[in-house]
């Protein structure tokens, strides 16, 4: 399905893509901002500007959610077979992988992450998960149920229930996997027959906006998918809060998470939430020790420590701890960090200014609160956003680099003795996304999984994604989960109807 583009070809595409100023989706049209205001989204690796974008606010998003509304309520959309529905969003799929190398090199430029990681990892997923939920579109069931109504003896029923869609969804999106997060939202919103207004994050949102170019050529009809870019507290707060929104699904920090939640009183729209992470990952000493000492490194230098999932805090059986972290710390002094762009390069710049700001004001807390790195602890060179894999190690449960999501490639080791002792510290934290856990010993290892509070936890393995396999937090890691079928019961809704015979 894949077709060949010479790289003159798409060096061309790519440049003609970052020429002109990208407008909004809405109502199947590309507008600009009413205001007629645009933002600038920057290359991370240069710090320079790499394309102007249309900079939705209230207003646009008003506008936004009205074709969605009129789509879902009116639209050719709503009448659309099962079938027919579940072709369109397979559809979007094939599209995406006939241009995987621009939307690979794309992602690259606005975010940062190495282009073998975008092109083997980002898109393919997220073909991946288009696919996936088009395949649900026609297996929405309810159920036929026998019911006894004891204050009408004699009476029959027939009573079943209907899957309905949830409605107008509101969709607010990440930077750290900006077309694989726009894939997880859209991919089973549209396979449930909702309509949707994206708004992207303001560092990344050009996948998105090309993604809306495919949308188009799909086929899918005018105002079911609409794409406003802009800031989170004018377009992100707007679509929150608005009330003909039905639901509203957001990823990002569990601070606007909190905010979301307020917002979105004002109808009761539902919400779902995917936030923040402190995940730990347990190393045992009867585990294979080098499969471990990999996993630990991936587990938090994976997309630079930019993942709400990441194994941030590693913790590790006594007798393996010094083999441990040294194997890690030699890692992380290998781990070759560039621009993106660059063949061989594997970590990236982080994607802002403000999040460079971010890791490295940690990096100076864990120092000033008595930690040590054993490799990295500082930001690298002095073009682009980039910070030195970092290990720390002389750290205690109490600390803030220890509690507190970094978002960065920065992992924390601790030490343990007794397992029994190692649960209630692992689950000492306001967040419950992930867990790792390295061992020989299956049944401690499912013992330890039933008792981590995580939404994942992952055996011998970490980061380890599939469109069919669900995900979310515990606690303060959020609401609902994403992909799988449980990702269903955000998009749809149960209708009983019942009658008498
Ligand atoms: P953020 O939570 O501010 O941004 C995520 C999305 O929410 C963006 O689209 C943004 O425009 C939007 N947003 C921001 N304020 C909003 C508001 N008041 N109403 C509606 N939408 C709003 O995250 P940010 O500032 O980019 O990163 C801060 C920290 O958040 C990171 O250091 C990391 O700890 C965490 N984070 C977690 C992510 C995850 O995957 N769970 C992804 C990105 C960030
Ligand atoms: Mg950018």
């Amino acid at each position: 399905m894949a077709t060949t583009i010479s790289p003159a070809q798409l060096d061309a595409r790519v440049a003609e893509f970052l020429d002109k100023p990208r407008k909004m989706l809405i109502d199947g049209k590309w507008v600009d901002a009413i205001s007629g205001k645009t933002f600038p989204t920057y290359n991370p690796a240069t710090g320079e500007v790499l394309a102007q974008v249309a900079e939705g606010d209230a207003a646009d998003i008003d506008a936004a959610v009205k074709a969605a509304r009129r789509a879902f309520d009116s639209g050719p959309w709503s009448r659309l077979t099962a079938s027919d529905r579940g072709k369109l969003v397979w559809k979007l799929a094939d599209l995406l992988e006939r241009h995987i190398e621009e939307f690979a090199t794309l992602e690259t430029l606005d975010n940062g992450k190495p282009l073998t990681v975008a092109r083997a990892a980002d898109v393919p997923l997220a073909v991946d998960m288009f696919r996936y939920m088009a395949g649900w579109a026609t297996k929405l069931e309810g159920t036929t149920i026998p019911i006894s109504v004891p204050y009408t003896p004699g009476a029959n029923y027939h009573a079943y229930t209907l899957r309905e869609p949830v409605g107008v969804v509101g969709q607010i999106i990440p930077w750290n996997f900006p077309l694989l997060m726009a894939a997880w939202k859209l991919a089973p919103a549209l396979a449930c027959g909702c309509t949707v207004v994206l708004k992207p994050a303001e560092q990344t949102p050009l996948t998105a906006l090309l993604l809306g170019e495919l949308i188009q050529e799909a086929g899918f009809p005018d105002g079911v998918v609409n794409i406003v870019p802009g800031y989170g507290e004018t377009a992100g707060a707007a679509l929150a809060a608005h009330d003909l929104v039905d639901k509203i699904a957001f990823t990002g920090s569990t601070e606007v998470g909190k905010l979301i939640v307020h917002a979105a009183t004002g109808n009761l729209k539902k919400v779902s939430l995917e936030l923040g992470g402190k995940s730990p990952n347990v190393v045992f000493q009867d585990s294979d020790v080098e499969a471990a000492i990999g996993g630990a490194a991936s587990a938090i230098f994976f997309n630079h420590g930019q993942c709400c999932c990441a194994g941030s805090r590693l913790y590790v059986e006594r007798p393996v701890f010094d083999r441990v972290v040294e194997g890690v710390a030699a890692k992380a002094k290998k781990i070759k960090v560039g621009s993106g762009m660059e063949p061989g390069t594997h970590m990236g710049p982080l994607v802002s200014e403000e999040q460079l700001q971010r890791v490295c004001n940690y990096l100076e807390i864990g120092m000033k609160e008595g930690a040590t790195a054993m490799a990295g602890g500082k930001k690298l060179g002095e073009k682009g956003y980039f910070v030195e894999p970092t290990v720390l190690v002389n750290t205690k449960e109490d600390m803030r680099v220890v509690q507190e999501e970094i978002f960065g490639p920065v992992v924390a080791a601790i030490p343990f003795d007794d397992p029994e002792e190692l649960v209630p510290r692992a689950n000492n934290s306001m967040y419950g996304l992930a867990a790792g856990i390295w061992t020989k010993d299956i049944s401690k290892a499912h013992r330890l999984a039933s008792a981590l509070r995580a939404g994942t936890v992952w055996i011998n393995c970490y980061n380890i994604f599939d469109a069919a396999l669900p995900f979310g937090g515990y606690k303060q890691s959020g609401w609902g989960r994403e992909m799988g079928k449980d990702v269903l019961n955000l998009y749809t809704q149960t209708k009983a109807v019942c009658t008498r015979l």
